[in-house]
């Protein structure tokens, strides 16, 4: 099984400076971009921003969709990354001081963001709900900023929907929970109609996006699955000898061109009336 001491802890996006592994945090961002870019265009798209627009990426990490936004913005407009981390936020400025358009990062919490009333035409966030315990809270919060009339929309994974072919259908059930339940709300993808209602927005509209994990190098770039299923066995969930049968099955059927795995993002956009 995984070494439960050098396996990256997921749970630790939620306190990023606490964990003193910030720089672990921003690799697996990185692996994960490879799978997850497509994802990012299409939330931003869903924006509908214009040029001169006014945007904010809450929970941006390293930045990167931030200097996307300053591009559809334009010169006239603004970008702004928050986050929690001031490693975080200092990475991105890192990386993208040298941007020609306006943007900017500054540390925020998405429970207060700070910003005044209706100031944003377009607000967004991916991968934040997750790890939070208090999401409708941050909803109000990216509803208040925005004005009437400006978009929001969210990317988050629902961790309970990944699939994965195996022939042990238990075993592998106690792994993709364990994955799921380290997080704070690793079910945030199906809970964004809901919450995105009751925040008093409209014309919400969910976009369920399947990405397939096509190998188990792949996975446990997303997922290290050796490592929750130790998880899963130190809980009691299953046995040493189960799991030790549920990896090597993967294995072989990597080897063999035959792993599949699957798991649900839902990009969710809506109005501010
Ligand atoms: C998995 S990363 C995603 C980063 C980026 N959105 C992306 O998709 O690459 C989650 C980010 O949310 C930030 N975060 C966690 N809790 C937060 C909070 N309460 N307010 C603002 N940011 C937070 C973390 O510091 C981290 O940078």
């Amino acid at each position: 099984m995984g070494d439960a001491k050098t396996a990256l802890d997921l749970s630790g996006f939620s306190r990023v400076d606490a964990t003193g592994a910030s720089d672990r945090l921003v690799s697996y961002l990185e692996g994960a971009a490879v799978t997850l870019g497509q994802l990012r265009a299409l939330r931003l798209a869903l924006l509908r921003l214009t040029p001169g627009a006014r945007a904010i990426d809450v929970g941006c990490g390293t930045g990167d969709a931030v200097r996307e936004l300053a591009d559809l913005a334009g010169p006239q407009g603004r970008a702004l990354g928050v986050d929690l981390s001031e490693a975080m936020i200092a990475e991105a400025r890192q990386r993208h001081g040298d941007s020609s358009s306006p943007i900017e990062f500054k540390v925020a919490d998405a429970r207060q963001l700070g910003f005044p009333d209706n100031h944003f035409d377009g607000c967004t966030a991916e991968r934040l709900f997750v790890h939070l315990d208090e999401p409708a809270r941050a909803i109000a919060e990216m509803a208040r900023i925005t004005r009437p009339g400006g978009r929001i929309v969210i990317s988050e994974p629902d961790l309970d929907t990944m699939a994965i072919d195996t022939a042990d259908r238990t075993a592998v059930r106690a792994v993709c929970r364990a994955f799921a339940d380290q997080v704070r709300n690793g079910l945030a993808g199906r809970q964004l109609y809901r919450l995105m209602l009751d925040g008093g927005l409209d014309e919400v509209a969910v976009h369920p996006h399947p990405v397939i994990v096509n190998g188990w190098a792949a996975m446990n770039t997303l997922f290290p699955f050796e490592h929750f299923a130790g998880i899963a066995v130190a809980q009691g969930a299953l046995s040493q000898e189960s799991a030790a049968a549920l990896c090597a099955d993967l294995r072989a059927r990597d080897a063999a061109g035959r792993f599949f795995g699957c798991y649900v993002v839902f990009v969710v956009a809506a109005r501010k009336p």
